[in-house]
């Protein structure tokens, strides 16, 4: 049935609405209401860039056109809006849209590699079905000297491991398969534009990346330069387990026990984050509490070292019971170690103590 559905400060039209709770059913005009809290996020994001000189924007995959024209509506400043589907109805939905929010935008029915071809972006938005892959080997050539992106990603069970062989074919890299897979999964997908970006001179900065429900997104800065390059390929590297997790550049890898290659760098700026949090409350958003709280954990995991420990996996290692993870943080911090939560789980947590204290401190 036809509806009109209301974020932030934007009205959008579609000819059916779906509820889903996963990743949905591709159809013309799709919208996912699950992604809300990053469209949210979206726009604070392009708030940011837009200060800092970012002018021309594009949703390349936009469907109904609804995070195109929200970054429209919502971002102040003076910003020229490009929207794009390949899809002939969505491309119909679209120009709807823009007309039903009286925003200014230019609209286009092709498709994402021949936009980026013909026009040079300070921000590109990939948001596909399931993996981006197929839209990452062309923007290497369309973009400026700087150029912020966002990508998603809903093929989250390849990233995570559950289709092994399907993460070494797209993304090149060997997923870990028990403990903290949501978070090397994102950080495979992060090291895999990296190593992309790297291949054309460019560097790959990650400003925000995220796992919520069943995707995974990033928003990121990419840079020409080869020395930039260079450096930034640093953060490419291997993890393993060796009595607890270990990071590995590649020279120091005992190559038995890994996952990678996949970044091993920070996923999160504190400047950005710090901005964005400042901001958060003078927006009219629906996920106003939720997207506080996902902003809180990102500026908390800032300081904290990569990867998870999962306390289910440990308590049965030491035939325990699962301890409060408040209390565990508490213990471990009281020891002076560096401890906190994680986003991607809430029976996991984040520290730099050695492993045998970890098991020491869980009783
Ligand atoms: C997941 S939907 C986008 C959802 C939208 N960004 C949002 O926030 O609601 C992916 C869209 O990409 C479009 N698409 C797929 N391949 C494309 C291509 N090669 N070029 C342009 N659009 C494409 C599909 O038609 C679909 O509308």
């Amino acid at each position: 049935m036809a509806t009109l559905v209301f974020e932030g400060e934007t009205k959008i039209f579609l000819e059916e609405f779906h509820d889903y709770s996963g990743p949905g059913r591709k159809h013309a005009g799709f919208y996912n209401p699950v992604l809300e809290i990053d469209r949210d996020l979206n726009v604070l994001f392009c708030r940011y860039i837009a200060k800092k000189g970012a002018k021309k924007f594009l949703d390349g995959l936009a469907s109904s056109g609804i995070r195109g024209i929200r970054i429209a509506r919502e971002v102040d400043g003076d910003i020229e809006m490009h929207i794009n589907d390949c899809n002939p109805k969505s491309y119909e939905i679209i120009k709807k849209n823009v007309e039903i929010n009286g925003v200014s935008a230019y609209v286009y029915n092709k498709h994402f590699c021949s936009v980026v071809q013909e026009k040079k972006y300070d921000y590109i938005d990939i948001d596909p079905y399931g993996s981006p892959i197929p839209f990452l080997s062309c923007i290497f050539k369309a973009l400026k000297k700087l150029t912020y992106i966002s990508i998603t990603a809903t093929d989250t069970a390849t990233l995570c491991g559950a289709f092994d062989k399907a993460c070494i074919r797209k993304y090149q890299a060997i997923p870990l398969k028990k403990h903290s897979v949501k978070e090397a999964g994102l950080r495979i997908l992060i090291g895999y534009m990296a190593r992309q970006a790297g291949s054309f001179d460019y560097s790959f900065k990650p400003l925000i990346g995220y796992s919520y429900g069943h995707f995974f997104r990033v928003y990121a800065k990419i840079e020409k330069g080869a020395r930039k390059s260079n450096e930034n390929i640093k953060n490419v590297g291997w993890v393993g387990w060796k009595n607890g997790w270990k990071l590995f550049e590649y020279d120091e890898l005992d190559k038995s026990f890994i996952a990678g290659p996949l970044w091993i760098g920070k996923i999160y700026d504190k400047e950005v984050i710090d901005e964005i949090s400042q901001i958060v409350d003078k927006k009219k958003l629906n996920k106003k509490e939720k997207l506080k709280k996902m902003l809180a954990h990102f500026k908390e995991e800032e300081s904290l070292p990569p990867l998870y420990y999962e306390t289910r996996y440990i308590a049965k290692e030491i035939k325990t019971a699962q301890p409060k993870i408040e209390r565990l943080i508490k213990k471990l911090k009281n020891k002076g170690y560096k401890a906190g939560k994680t986003h991607f789980m809430s029976d996991a947590f984040k520290t730099d103590a050695p492993y045998d204290e970890i098991k020491r401190l869980f009783g």
